[in-house]
């Protein structure tokens, strides 16, 4: 045993080997002999490494964390630990009613029990699909263990009819086709498909490919876990390698709160907009940053991520998938950039236990194919913009998917302002019945508002936002409009919509008052969205809302509920958010 291992005793030998009490200790060990364990094994004082494992049938984005799981732990064991690998709740994001995000609050509880209930003394977090990166980490941050993640990388990159074709961007594309008349139902089915190509996570820098690489930035995963595609050898390494250093990770007792700090959240933002990462981002890393006790809201993204240059060329931002991703150079080649463009505090600590700045100095020559010079950027000021004004408190809008046919057609003016009347719809059901009406009058100045789609009104927050015009608009050449909504977006997708509208209409956010027809003004460069109706007019109707009764389906539901925060404040159940650090609070450690 060296120095650092004696100065502290294992979480776990409390559970294991404690001589004080023998009949625990015996109890809590013989369950783990079952399987063929030893007593030998157990007391041998080597760390414990839960592997939290969210792969399984019917996730199948991270279904291969079943088979990676085998090579972190060889890692754990070559390392001279114990692995011991069980299941937190599944998500997968495109399978599950009403919608993933539902779970992600869930799967958090699931791990945070874990984590603090059993005998673990750090955690590899198995991600990949949308939301079990946040959760991972949100429940990591709670419990303030050693933990690292490891990433299951993404599909190889797809392709239809001779062109790339990536995870979610290629669905959008399809169903414009589709309500077109270019394509009929099998051709459609053909054409969506043609992107799940392999194991993995969504090839596009939707939000699997965007939190994975955050979760990088952010310093929680090794240097150039996240872009690894899921099939490559190199992942089956970096599994290997991963387990052996969250070994290391423990003797050192280096622990999610020596790296998640305020300064390396700030990188994140900053690598996130480098990227053109999903809009969901900003939700989830203010959740994560809340779990974690570190002050960061979304407003951060405005000041520190809305200037920075849009580096990586992806889809939906650009026309790369995962694979020229991770050969270009991937998350280190980004952060190399932007390193030394003098954009990030590179004297954090990684989980290598090194600072960002050494991490960096192993960075792979970028491909310029796909990672651009920070001075040659695709585009400048690619961050999100973060709204607010007179109907709501906070909304993102993702400037980096605004083409310039979009901004020629509605921002033509230097002031990037755009007026016009909205064209309000209930939720997604009454969009679907509704968008083709004639009578309902969309046209070239309709904003398209969607509401009841938050946390508490669908519940969990529906990615329905990304509306397309009817078909009609669509035939004659007009392929977008201006969106709005309470809910969120696919990340995959290329809408510049207003977002995550926050406070959302099922708790009375203004989103609750407008009627269509309202006139409405969105200014880009002062960041406002208002609505031109007068004030006492906005109070009559504030005066004449009513609630609506939330129908649940499920206990969890009703649960979520009535404790759920809204999106602009990372869309935590707010009382998690008061328990930080609960091994050391609690006496644990
Ligand atoms: Fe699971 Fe995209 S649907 S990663
Ligand atoms: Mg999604």
């Amino acid at each position: 045993m060296d120095q650092t291992q004696k100065k502290f005793r294992l979480r776990s030998q409390r559970w294991f080997d404690d001589p004080e009490d023998p009949g625990m200790t015996a109890l809590y060990i013989e369950r783990f002999l079952n399987f063929g364990m030893t007593r030998g094994e157990l007391q041998s004082g080597k760390p414990i490494i839960g592997i939290a494992q969210t792969g399984s049938d019917i996730a199948p984005c991270n279904r291969h964390h079943l088979a990676l799981a085998e090579r972190v732990k060889a890692g754990i064991r070559d390392a001279g630990g114990i692995p011991l690998e069980f299941p937190i709740h599944p998500i997968q994001e495109t399978g599950k009613r009403p919608t993933a995000a539902l779970d992600r609050n869930l799967a958090y509880l699931s791990l945070v029990e874990v984590l603090h209930g059993y005998p673990l003394d750090g955690v590899v977090l198995t991600t990949g699909c949308d939301k079990t990166t946040p959760a991972c980490l949100m429940g990591a941050a709670t419990v303030n263990i050693p933990a690292l993640v490891l990433s299951g990388g993404p599909m190889l990159d797809g392709h239809w009819k001779g062109k790339l074709s990536g995870s979610g961007t290629i669905v959008w594309e399809a169903r414009k086709r589709l309500a077109a008349g270019e394509l009929n139902y099998d051709s459609f089915m053909q054409m969506v498909a043609s992107s799940a190509t392999s194991i993995g996570h969504c090839n596009t820098m939707g939000t699997a490919l965007s939190m994975n690489s955050l979760a990088e930035a952010l310093g929680m995963s090794l240097p150039g876990c996240a872009s690894i595609p899921a099939a490559y050898r190199e992942r089956g390494q970096m599994a290997h390698a991963t387990g052996m250093r969250i070994v290391e990770m423990v003797k050192e007792n280096l622990r999610p709160s020596d790296i998640m700090t305020r300064e390396a959240f700030e990188n994140t933002i900053v690598l996130a907009s480098a990227i053109g990462a999903s809009s969901n981002c900003p939700p989830h890393l203010v959740a994560i940053a809340r779990h974690m006790g570190v002050e960061l809201t979304t407003e951060d993204w405005q000041t520190i991520g809305a200037d920075i240059p849009l580096l990586v060329d992806c889809q939906p931002a650009g026309r790369f998938l995962g694979e020229m991703f991770y050969r270009g150079g991937g998350v280190q080649s980004v952060m190399k950039e932007l390193a030394d463009a003098g954009k990030l505090h590179t004297g954090v600590r990684t989980a290598t236990g090194k600072t960002l700045a050494e991490d960096l100095a192993q960075a792979p020559e970028p491909d310029r194919q796909v990672i651009r010079p920070y001075a040659e950027p695709l585009k400048t000021h690619a961050g999100f913009v973060v709204l607010s004004g007179n109907i709501f408190d906070s909304a993102v809008m993702k400037v980096s998917v605004i083409d310039a046919e979009f901004r020629k057609r509605f921002l033509s003016n230097p002031e990037d302002v755009f007026e016009g009347k909205v064209i309000v719809f209930e939720g997604p059901e009454d969009y679907h019945d509704r968008i083709e009406d004639p009578d309902l009058g969309v046209d070239e100045r309709s904003v398209l508002v969607i509401r009841n789609c938050g946390p508490v009104g669908y519940p969990g927050s529906a990615e329905v936002v990304n509306m397309q015009p009817p078909g009609a608009l669509i035939k004659a050449g007009l392929d977008a409009l201006p969106t709005m909504g309470d809910g969120r977006q696919s990340g995959t997708s290329a809408s510049p919509s207003i977002l995550n509208v926050s406070p959302e209409a099922a708790v009375g956010g203004g989103l609750a008052l407008l009627k269509t027809g309202d006139p409405i003004r969105i200014n880009l460069k002062t960041r406002k969205v208002d609505l031109l109706i007068p004030a006492e007019e906005m109070e009559a109707r504030r005066a004449a809302w009513t609630p609506p009764k939330l129908q649940h389906k499920t206990p969890w539901e009703e649960i979520y509920r009535s404790m759920v925060g809204q999106l602009g404040t990372g869309g935590c159940l707010e009382p998690a958010t008061l328990y930080l650090n609960i091994l050391e609070t609690r006496g644990e450690s």
